[in-house]
């Protein structure tokens, strides 16, 4: 059995959790690849909504789940998700990864600190930017470090230091920070969580050594990735396929099978260029239906129309195998239903999308306009369920039909409403 990657093909919030959770089900092993607590998986099932930071949303079906080492997790944060989850009943079996690092009070209060000032990028304030930063720097603090607390005692002293010195010298805030405080914390997350840590490399590899299915879950989204997103309107990670093998500890020729998410239009949270970006009253109406506020901060998403250019690129960066195209109910009777196919920058019309930030805060996009589709009778629904793709509205099936054509990718999932079960299998 393989290693599957999901992977968003957009800013982030594709549906990843959706995709996730429906081919989970006969997984041996799901993990999380990168980021932190600033992505927000979600899974409906039965009318209940449950909500992903950190786990794997595998969780909800009791599988084994995992926190790679790329990851920055926020112990305090991922203790409340353990617990809510404990309060369903449902207590997952769970493997950290010794090299993940912990994000701390000072990476949150620098992350504060940068976007209060109003020249951050529109982060999620998690601490996500500053725990990378820290970690590049060789001063950050990992789950491995739990066993021997006081032997990183000088590594913590310098990154207090260096914290102190950002705050005042950059934004002007004086705080008491000591290493005494962060100790204690330390031991506190070592008492709760040092039974989780363990090798996930190790633990991945068996797996699939022993013929068992893998699900490589990410992040955000590719547009998102630190290297080849729209920096710097980015993540502080990489968020594609390619970097779920470093972060698991897999070899590339692991990997069988690359899922790529994306929405039946485009989404976007924080600051950065955005060529699709609606105009109202449309980005409106998408947003209430499309519940399009972020799952971590609430923070109402900016709303266009899909990007064909934007997901080539994504389908190219990550070696996409098939897609899952999501929220296809969220466009019903709005018509016409525009698709970018092109920009159009300094008078010439171009079809990849550009490396550089200077030009694609240029783009212009190119539209073709396609009859939108009306909401689905239940007939239509159940039927489509099935597997029965011709069940669906003529107007819908061609819209997936001419999306297909120009990602030049096979389109294998559409998602047509929140639950579990609401995925046509193409
Ligand atoms: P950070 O990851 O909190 O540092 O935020 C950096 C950028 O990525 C901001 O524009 C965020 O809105 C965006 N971002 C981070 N996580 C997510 C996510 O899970 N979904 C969508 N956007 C995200
Ligand atoms: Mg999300």
């Amino acid at each position: 059995m393989p290693a599957v990657v999901i992977v968003g093909l957009q800013w982030g919030d594709e549906g990843k959790g959706k995709i996730v959770d429906f081919i989970s089900e006969n997984a041996d092993l799901a993990v999380r690849y990168q980021g932190g607590a600033n992505a927000g998986h979600t899974v409906v099932l039965n009318g209940k909504i449950y909500r992903f930071h950190h786990l794997p949303v595998a969780a909800l079906r009791g599988k084994h789940v995992c926190l790679a080492s790329g990851m920055v997790i926020d112990p305090v944060k991922l203790l409340k998700e353990l617990e809510s989850l404990n309060r369903e009943g449902i207590q997952p079996k769970l493997t950290i990864d010794g090299k993940a690092h912990i994000v701390l009070d000072i990476h949150k209060m620098l992350d504060e600190a940068e976007e209060s000032s109003g020249k951050g990028v529109g982060t999620t304030r998690m601490g996500i930017g500053p725990t990378y930063t820290y970690k590049s720097a060789r001063v950050g603090i990992r789950f491995s470090d739990l066993v021997e607390i006081e032997s990183i005692r000088s590594r913590l002293e310098k990154s207090i230091t260096m914290t102190k010195a950002l705050l005042s010298d950059v934004y002007n805030i004086k705080v008491e920070l000591d290493v005494e405080h962060v100790t204690q914390f330390l031991h506190e997350v070592a008492s709760k969580l040092g039974k989780y840590v363990g090798d996930v490399a190790r633990l991945v590899n068996e797996t699939l050594d022993k013929g068992g299915f893998v699900i490589l879950e990410g992040a955000q989204g590719t547009l998102l990735d630190i290297d080849h997103g729209t920096y710097p309107f980015v993540t502080s990670s990489n968020t594609t396929a390619g970097a779920a093998c470093n972060s698991v500890g897999i070899g590339p020729k692991r990997v069988d099978e690359i899922i790529g998410v994306t929405k039946a239009y485009t989404t976007r949270v924080g600051k950065g260029p955005f060529p699709t970006e609606m105009e109202e009253p449309v980005a409106s109406i998408v947003r209430e239906k499309g519940k399009e506020y972020g799952t971590t901060t609430g923070r109402p998403r900016r709303v266009g129309w899909f990007d064909a250019v934007a997901v080539r690129y994504s389908i190219m960066l990550n070696g996409v195998t098939s897609v899952a195209v999501t929220k296809v109910d969220c466009l019903t009777n709005i018509d016409p239903v525009k698709v970018c196919l092109a920009y159009e920058v300094n008078g010439q019309e171009v079809k990849t999308f550009p490396s550089s930030l200077h030009v694609l805060e240029k783009c212009k996009p190119v539209y073709v306009e396609l009859e939108g589709w009306r909401e689905l009778s239940e007939k239509e629904k159940v039927e489509a369920l099935k597997g029965n793709f011709d069940a669906l509205p003529k107007q819908l099936r061609d819209y997936i039909e001419f999306l297909e054509k120009l990602l030049v990718c096979p389109i294998k999932y559409v998602s047509i409403g929140a639950e579990r079960r609401e995925i046509v299998i193409r």
